[in-house]
C-alpha cells in the first residue's frame, strides 16, 4: 500500500486498504485526475484515460488537437492557457498578466510519514509508517515560479490530505490572486452536494441538493470560517444514503475565509476546489519567497454518510487533537454564563460552585465579566486584569476556593478582540483592524484586534499568559464573538493590505501555539459566539469546540446531529440549561436536556441552587451516568439512527471499540396521539453477541437489534420533548 509510481504510464496510484487515487503525467507536462473511489487492484490504467477533439477547446500544443486543458481533468488547474473552467490558483505577474503554465517535469518525492505544515494546523502521523507521502513538483519555465502539490495518504484511512506550496524562484515579485488547496476533476456529475449552513445559535444545519450546471459554491467572507457555512462539503452518488452508497468528502483545516468552488461543465464534468477564498485576498511573493496553503482533509467512504463521519471522527480524535487532554476523559464542567450572565460577585460564584461540587461536578468555568469594568458587553475587552469591585480578593483566591470544592477551575477570555471603551484601546487605538480615515463598525461593541501585527500578538500572549501563571487555572474557554470589516493593518504596505485576513489567521495560529505549549495542563475550548468557528484549523490546537450558543434541547439535536457529519463529540461541548430556555423560551423536560447534552462533552449552564431538591437529585444522577458512559461518548463509534433533519424523531448510538458495550439514545419531540408500532434498529453492535439491555433488562441477540429492532416502550412515553437512552452491555 501506499503510493506506487509506475514510469512505464505516469501514473501514481495512492492508495488505502479499501481506495485508490490515481494520478498520471500526460505530455507536455500536465498532471491529469485519473480516478478516486474503492481500491483498484490493477496496475494498468489506461483504460481511464480519454481526450478527444472538441470544438471551442485549445490546445495548448498545436500540433496535438485532441489536448484541450478545457477537456483534460486537472489535479491543479491554472488560468489562460485553453482551460475556460474555473482556476485553482491565479498569479499576476510585474508585467500585468495572469497566464503562467504549470508543468511537470519528472520531480516527485515520495517518502513514508507526513511532513508538518509550515505555520498551520495539520493532520500528521505519530509513526512514519502510517502514512506516505507523494510530493509533485511543477514548473512555469518562463516566471520560475514552482508549484509542489502534496499528497499524503494513511495507510487504514480511506483519506487524502492535500495541500499546495509556492515558490517564486524568479527574480520578479508576483502576486498570488488565488491559491486553492486542491482540485479534483470528476468525470461525471451525477451527485448531490450536501453541506452545513446556518446562523448563530443554528449552526451546522444539513442541506442536501442536486448539483446542477455551472457555478455553485459555500464560502466564508467574514474573517472566520463562520457559523454561516462550515468549511466541509460532500458529493454524494444520487443513491447514497446514512449507510450505503459513495460519498467524497472536503474539509478544510483554516479558521478564515474559506471557499468551496463546485463546477459542473459543458460535458457533465465535476470540477471541485477548496482553500482560501480568494475573494478580496491576495499574497505578494517576492523573489524566494514561498506560500503555503493550509491542508485539505478528503474522506472517501464507500459505505454512505455514517462511515464518512466515523472516518472523520478518527482521523480527528487521534491525529489532529493534540495534546495530554487527546486522549483523556473530558471533564463534567458547570459555566456560569447562563447562571449569571454579568451579573455576579465572588459570594455567588462561589454558591454555585459549591453547589456543582457536591453534585458531582469536575470543573467550574468563570465565563465573561471578570475582568476590566465589564457589567455588559459595551466596554473592557482588552483589560486583561481582574475585576476588582466584583472579585475584590482577585482571581487567584477565587480559584483556589472552588478547588477546595473539590472542583477544577477555568476562565473565559475573548483575547482578540478590543472594546473602544477599554484601557487598552485608549493606549493603542491603531491596535484594531482599520482603514485610515474610514469609521470603524462595530459588532457587540467591540473591535478586532489587529493580528497581523507582531507588537499586537506579543502584548495578547502576555497579557492571556500573566493571568494564567496568576491562579491554579486548568480549563480556557476561548471566545471570539465579532467577524471582520475595515479589514486593514496599520503596519502593512499598500501592496500587502489584502494579505491582512491570513496573515491575522496566521498569526492567531502562532499565538495559540505558543499559548497552549507553555501552558499544557490546561485544557483550552474554542467558542466563537457558540460555534462560529467549529472548524479543524482551531481543533489543533484546543481539543474541544462549544458547539452553538443555543443551549434548547430541541435545537440541539440539529446542531449536533449536523456537527457530528464531521467532528467526532467529544469535540462537541454540550451542556444542559435551565427552562424556560433563554434562546428559544421552550421548556424541554429536564431528562431530555439530560440526554441531548450527554450526547456531547457534557456540562451545565445554570444555576443549581434555583433547582428544586429531586431536579438537584436528577442532576446528581445526570452526573454520575454520564460518568459512567463518556469514555463511550467521547472515545466510541458513533452511528446516526434517525435524522432530526426528517421528521419529529431523532436517534443516534455510540458503540465501544470491541462492540461489547454501547449507549443509544432516542428523542421525540412531539407527542402524536395513539401512535403506530414502533421499532428502532441499532447498529453498529456484533450481529453474534447477546446484549442486555437496561433499563428494560431484557437480552437480545446484536444480529436482532440491527436487523429486527427494539420494540419502542410507547407506554413509557407520554408528552412533548421525550427521550431514552439504554444501556446495551455484551453478556
Ligand atoms: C459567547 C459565548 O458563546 C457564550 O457562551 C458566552 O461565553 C458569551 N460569549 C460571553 O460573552
Amino acid at each position: 500500500m501506499g503510493i506506487v509510481f509506475d514510469s512505464s504510464n505516469n501514473t501514481f496510484h495512492l492508495q488505502s486498504e479499501r481506495m485508490s487515487y490515481i494520478i498520471q503525467m500526460v505530455k507536455p507536462g500536465y498532471v491529469a485526475h485519473l480516478y478516486w473511489g474503492k481500491r483498484l487492484n490493477s496496475s494498468n490504467f489506461s483504460a481511464l484515460f480519454q481526450i478527444r477533439e472538441r470544438a471551442f477547446a485549445p490546445n495548448p500544443e498545436p500540433s496535438n488537437p485532441d489536448l484541450s486543458l478545457d477537456t483534460l481533468p486537472q489535479e491543479y488547474p491554472g488560468y489562460g492557457n485553453s482551460d475556460f473552467r474555473v482556476p485553482s490558483f491565479q498569479v499576476q505577474l510585474e508585467n500585468g498578466s495572469t497566464v503562467v503554465d504549470l508543468r511537470y517535469d519528472g520531480l516527485h518525492e515520495i517518502s513514508k510519514g507526513k511532513p508538518k505544515l509550515d505555520g498551520l494546523p495539520a493532520t500528521y502521523v505519530e509513526d512514519d509508517s502510517e502514512a506516505t507521502t507523494l510530493h509533485i513538483q511543477l514548473a512555469d519555465v518562463v516566471t520560475g515560479l514552482t508549484v509542489i502539490l502534496s499528497y499524503t495518504v494513511y495507510e487504514n484511512e480511506d483519506v487524502i490530505i492535500r495541500s499546495v506550496r509556492f515558490r517564486n524562484e524568479g527574480v520578479e515579485r508576483m502576486k498570488l490572486l488565488r491559491a486553492l488547496s486542491f482540485n479534483i476533476d470528476f468525470h461525471d456529475a451525477g451527485y448531490d452536494l450536501l453541506h452545513l449552513h446556518g446562523s448563530w445559535a443554528r449552526e451546522r444545519q444539513l442541506e442536501r441538493r442536486p448539483l446542477l450546471t455551472g457555478m455553485q459554491s459555500i464560502e466564508s467572507r467574514r474573517g472566520a470560517s463562520s457559523h454561516q457555512h462550515n468549511p466541509f462539503f460532500a458529493l454524494l452518488k444520487k443513491d447514497a444514503t446514512e449507510d450505503y452508497g459513495e460519498v467524497y468528502a472536503f474539509n478544510l483545516v483554516y479558521s478564515g475565509n474559506f471557499l468551496a468552488q463546485i463546477e459542473v461543465d459543458q460535458f457533465q464534468t465535476t470540477r471541485v476546489g477548496m482553500g482560501i477564498n480568494p475573494f478580496d485576498f491576495t499574497w505578494l511573493l517576492e523573489p524566494g519567497g514561498s506560500f503555503q496553503t493550509p491542508e485539505a482533509v478528503m474522506v472517501f467512504s464507500a459505505e454512505g454518510l455514517g462511515s464518512m463521519s466515523r472516518t472523520f471522527h478518527r482521523l480527528y480524535r487521534s491525529r489532529l487533537c493534540r495534546g495530554r487532554f487527546r486522549d483523556q476523559l473530558r471533564p463534567v464542567l458547570i459555566n456560569n454564563w447562563e447562571a449569571t450572565y454579568f451579573d455576579f460577585n465572588g459570594e455567588k460564584i462561589e454558591r454555585i460552585a459549591r453547589t456543582a461540587g457536591e453534585l458531582g461536578i469536575e470543573l467550574f468555568v468563570l465565563d465573561d465579566g471578570w475582568f476590566g469594568k465589564r457589567n455588559d458587553d459595551q466596554s473592557s475587552l482588552g483589560d486583561w486584569f481582574v475585576n476588582r469591585e466584583k472579585l475584590p480578593l482577585g482571581l487567584k483566591d477565587l480559584a483556589e476556593r472552588v478547588q477546595k470544592m473539590g472542583l477544577q477551575f477555568g476562565l473565559w477570555f475573548e483575547p482578540e478582540m478590543v472594546s473602544p471603551d477599554s484601557e487598552l484601546y485608549r493606549q493603542h487605538p491603531d491596535w484594531c483592524l482599520h482603514i485610515p480615515g474610514r469609521s470603524r463598525s462595530t459588532s457587540r461593541n467591540q473591535l478586532v484586534l489587529d493580528l497581523s501585527r507582531e507588537d499586537v500578538c506579543q502584548a495578547v500572549i502576555a497579557m492571556v499568559s500573566d493571568i494564567l501563571k496568576s491562579a491554579p487555572i486548568t480549563y480556557v474557554k476561548w471566545d471570539m464573538n465579532r467577524h471582520m470589516t475595515e479589514i486593514g493593518s496599520a503596519q502593512l504596505p499598500p501592496e500587502r493590505q489584502r494579505e491582512t485576513a491570513h496573515r491575522y489567521i496566521l498569526n492567531l495560529y502562532r499565538i495559540l501555539d505558543t499559548i497552549t505549549s507553555a501552558f499544557p495542563h490546561i485544557l483550552f475550548e474554542s467558542c466563537s459566539g457558540g460555534g462560529g468557528r467549529f472548524d479543524p484549523g482551531l481543533l489543533y490546537y484546543m481539543p474541544q469546540t462549544w458547539a452553538s450558543d443555543n443551549t434548547d434541547a430541541v435545537a440541539r439535536l440539529k446542531i449536533q446531529y449536523g456537527t457530528s457529519m464531521v467532528y467526532p463529540a467529544v469535540t462537541m461541548g454540550s451542556h444542559v440549561s435551565a427552562v424556560p430556555n433563554h434562546q428559544v423560551q421552550r421548556t424541554t423536560s429536564l431528562e431530555m436536556r439530560g440526554h441531548v447534552a450527554s450526547s456531547g462533552n457534557f456540562g451545565y449552564e445554570l444555576d443549581l441552587n434555583k433547582l428544586n431538591p429531586n431536579e438537584q437529585e436528577q442532576v446528581q444522577q445526570q452526573i454520575a451516568f454520564y460518568k459512567e458512559i463518556r469514555s463511550l461518548i467521547q472515545f466510541g463509534d458513533f452511528y446516526r439512527l434517525q435524522s432530526p433533519f426528517e421528521g419529529n424523531e431523532t436517534a443516534w448510538i455510540f458503540v465501544s471499540k470491541d462492540a461489547t458495550e454501547a449507549v443509544a439514545f432516542y428523542f421525540r419531540v412531539l407527542a402524536e396521539a395513539n401512535p403506530s408500532w414502533q421499532k428502532i434498529r441499532f447498529k453498529g453492535l456484533n450481529d453474534k453477541l447477546n446484549y442486555q439491555i437496561l433499563p428494560e433488562n431484557k437480552v437480545c441477540g446484536g444480529d436482532l437489534l440491527m436487523n429486527a429492532g427494539l420494540n419502542m416502550p410507547l407506554e413509557k412515553m407520554s408528552g412533548d420533548f421525550q427521550s431514552i437512552c439504554w444501556r446495551l452491555k455484551a453478556v
